[in-house]
């Protein structure tokens, strides 16, 4: 169901553009940005943070030779958007914008209508996943039955875990053997957090997942390394991972894929929490995020290990 355009009440995209210094938001948005402010100061920082990953995750998936991009709840446009980091890699890239904000949905399709031939923005509630797939303007403009990317940048957290994690899987089971899924979700732990969130609910309720909740929503990807990190810690390619202080916000970011060409085999994954406690996946045989089957086992780790896709590398100590 598409969203209202009400100026008079705070709106999450528009509160988002605002810690971006975009210019698309109004009263009652910058009111409730400031408010947040307040609770906790480095929230627009973890939202540059957000933006920035998922600007490297694009580049990333496009550089493993994928040319169609769905990306699920967008929000207003910022650079780089995903359009512009996957056609800097790959020009001819085709980008699916779907939301269900109409101030949302007016800006790309202006932003389209500048010459963006490849680019489509369709209006529609991504928890309705059969409505959004079988969408004329997304059946003719994505094929899935080559290998294409999904993107859900910072809206599982809108849906408890349970929830988040049916969608995720939903559209998972959809894609072509040798997909991406690029996930995100704004979390946090304690008092600061608590009232972050009930502030929050003025325009959105949104649920703190663990780290071990964000895990089931990768559930039959494989885990591209780096792993499931906070957003400033993925870096593609990278054999070591910066270690960061305990904070009451953090955004955490992964990257999975659909087992099947074109990408590597992994090894062993950790998933690093801020908190410096890791999940580590030790079923080498069973790369794939588990279900039931599968071992996982938590450790306190001093410093974060990463051993990554062939050819394999040393981890640090
Ligand atoms: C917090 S912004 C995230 C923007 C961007 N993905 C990012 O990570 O920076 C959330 C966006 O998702 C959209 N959204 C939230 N729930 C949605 C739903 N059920 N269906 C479609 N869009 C949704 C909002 O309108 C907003 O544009």
């Amino acid at each position: 169901m598409a969203q209202q355009f009400d100026t008079s009440v705070p709106n999450i995209a528009r509160v988002y553009d605002y810690w971006l210094g975009g210019k698309d938001n109004f009263a009652a948005d910058r009111e409730l940005a400031a408010q947040l402010t307040a609770v906790y100061p480095p929230i627009a920082q973890m939202i540059w943070d957000n933006r920035q990953f998922l600007a490297r995750a694009v580049g990333w998936v496009a550089r493993q030779g994928i040319s169609q991009f769905i990306d699920l709840g967008p929000g207003l446009p910022t650079s780089p958007s995903t359009h512009e980091a996957a056609r800097a890699v790959r020009s001819g890239t085709t980008v699916a914008y779907v939301d269900f904000d109409p101030l949302v949905v007016s800006h790309l399709d202006a932003l389209v209508a500048k010459g963006q031939d490849g680019v489509v923005v369709m209006a529609a509630d991504l928890r309705d996943r059969d409505a959004v797939l079988s969408a004329p303007d997304l059946a003719g403009h994505i094929d899935l039955s080559r290998p294409a990317c999904l993107i859900m940048g910072a809206v599982l957290h809108f849906l408890d875990a349970e929830a988040a994690a049916e969608l995720a899987a939903s559209y998972t089971q959809i894609l072509a053997p040798g997909s991406y899924v690029i996930l995100t979700v704004g979390r946090g732990d304690g008092e600061v957090a608590d009232r972050f969130f009930s502030m929050y609910r003025a325009a959105a309720s949104m649920h703190s997942h663990s780290v071990e909740q964000f895990a089931t929503f990768f559930e039959g990807l494989e885990i591209v390394p780096p792993g499931l990190l906070l957003a400033e810690q993925w870096q593609p390619d990278q054999q070591h991972v910066r270690p960061v202080p305990k904070r009451p916000g953090e955004v955490l970011v992964g990257v999975g894929k659909v087992p099947g060409p074109p990408h590597g085999v992994l090894a062993e994954m950790t998933i690093q929490r801020m908190d410096n406690v890791a999940i580590v996946v030790d079923d080498l045989d069973a790369p794939t995020v588990p279900n039931s089957s599968a071992r996982w086992h938590s450790t306190r780790a001093s410093s974060c290990s990463v051993t990554s896709a062939a050819p394999r590398a040393s981890s640090s100590p």
